[in-house]
């Protein structure tokens, strides 16, 4: 369904990266980003959305003629974009095509636990969930996975993924580009390790169990080294860290400064002016790039620690001129005196043995109990240790915590105020060897939910308990 998608490469001789480079294949021809579509409402009454998702087994050719089995909603690999607006009543038809069973989680959504469709969800194979849900929170770009006890990674790997996007009164007011897929542009990020033969699977091996599956190609919507048109104006990019392990630096080619407007869990009060932006597995940043100081047929590149995979290609059109408005939104800081408690979450082990607070996830067992609409400070700690000289340096590597359920504030890491622009909403939350991170949250919905490690493969090895708010 993705436009595009599978474009025959010409000429050059086809060259998929080997298995041990760890460069961006430049061998690839570059191909017109995909824009995932918006995905058809159902139902024509408005304050009421019904969609149609269906989890289906394909195959996607990445290189010319390789072609891998992927899985995807309503298509090959990666699914449309689900868009709803704050104060909507939705419905999800969610039919599972696949061979084996599955699980729809709305990542980011603030929602009962009976919707949240984490790993009590499951949908076997040949079955429908249809969840309801009211959409009760501000304008944000969360996104959609499967959950499944042990095999997420498995499964997101092969292409279950896709945008959920909230719109309100506030994202409409704002003069900030809105024209999806014209200026509003979604950037799915996600590295595979594609074998000489141009195909990728889900292969693990010991290593990749302790540092997360990583691989050396990285995709944007479903496409490598894709290049996306862009007017000579502002644009705004929804990126996506929807890798199941990696973390990344994006910068621009030429280090020019863009402006983050929002964090997981929706716009921040002011934008943050940065040259570069680091997201952990599951994060999501909206920035604004500005190409109006650039010619016709300038082009840009979109790195990851200074390796390009995708690019930019400005054309003749006179793009979104309008300056940011200084003030996007107001956040209520919740007040820390209004916590009951404060959690500790410790991520400790390594390997097969990787943990929260000493215990691997058990479907059977409550780990924590919280009342609702209490408020709470949830203090979580990254041990060090782990992988020698891994990433993070120090003998140990980042954990990407994320709370199902939940929007949260962050109070401070290791004591000093957040970056600005973690100052606003966020649901999951990069946690550095040896660091502490403070975040706060009001509980205000009932249910049994998730918290855990979103690099997957620690996930799926056990890095990962059960909250239940009653
Ligand atoms: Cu992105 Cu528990 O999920
Ligand atoms: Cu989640
Ligand atoms: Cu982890």
């Amino acid at each position: 369904n993705m436009p595009q998608r599978g474009a025959p490469m010409t000429g050059g001789g086809m060259n998929p990266p080997s298995d041990n480079t760890n460069t961006q294949s430049s061998s690839a021809e570059e191909k017109a980003l995909p824009i995932p579509p918006l995905l058809e409402d159902k139902n024509p009454e408005q304050g009421k959305a019904e969609f149609d998702l269906i989890a289906q087994e394909g195959t996607t050719e990445f290189f010319n003629g390789k072609e891998s089995d992927t899985y995807g909603y309503n298509g090959n690999y990666l699914g449309p974009v689900i868009r709803v607006r704050n104060g909507d009543d939705v419905k999800v038809n969610v039919k599972n095509e696949l061979s084996d069973a599955t699980t729809v989680h709305w990542h980011g959504l603030e929602v009962d636990g009976t919707e949240d469709g984490g790993p009590h969800s499951g949908i076997e194979s040949g079955e429908t969930w249809d969840p309801e849900f009211p959409i009760e929170q501000p304008a944000a770009t969360l996104w959609y996975h499967p959950h499944l006890l042990h095999k997420t990674g498995e499964q997101v790997y092969k292409g279950l993924a896709g945008m959920f996007i909230i719109e309100d009164d506030i994202s409409d007011s704002l003069n900030i580009p809105k024209e999806y897929g014209e200026n509003d542009i979604p950037l799915i990020v996600q590295d595979k390790q594609f074998s000489s033969d141009g195909t990728f699977e889900y292969n693990l091996n010991r290593h990749d169990i302790m540092m997360g599956l990583q691989g050396d190609t990285v995709l944007v919507n479903g496409a490598v080294n894709p290049y996306l048109e862009v007017p000579q104006g502002k644009v705004r990019l929804r990126v996506l860290n929807g890798s199941n392990a990696r973390t990344y630096n994006f910068k621009l080619s030429n280090d020019q400064k863009f402006h983050q407007i929002a964090s997981d869990g929706g716009f921040l009060e002011q934008p943050a002016e940065m040259t570069n932006v680091v997201l952990s597995s599951a994060e999501r940043a909206e920035i604004i790039v500005d190409f109006s100081e650039f010619e016709e047929g300038d082009t840009l590149e979109l790195t990851d620690q200074g390796t390009p995979f995708m690019s930019f290609r400005v054309t003749g059109e006179e793009g979104h001129q309008a300056d940011l408005p200084g003030q996007l939104t107001t956040i209520e800081e919740i007040n820390p005196s209004e916590a009951v408690r404060t959690r500790e979450f410790v991520f400790q082990g390594m390997g097969r043995n990787v943990n929260i607070n000493g215990k691997q996830m058990d479907i059977n067992r409550i780990d924590e109990v919280i009342s609702l609409n209490e408020t709470e400070i949830w203090e979580i700690t990254n041990e060090a240790g782990g992988m020698m000289g891994g990433m993070g340096g120090n003998g140990g590597m980042i954990h990407p915590f994320h709370a199902h359920g939940v929007q949260f504030q962050v109070l401070d890491r290791d004591g000093n105020p957040p970056p600005p622009n973690e100052t606003g909403w966020k649901d999951t939350i990069l946690v550095s060897p040896g660091e502490k991170v403070r975040v706060i949250a009001t509980f205000e919905h009932p249910g049994v939910f998730m918290y855990h490690c979103h690099i997957l493969e620690h996930e799926d090895a056990g890095m990962m308990g059960q909250f239940e708010v009653e």
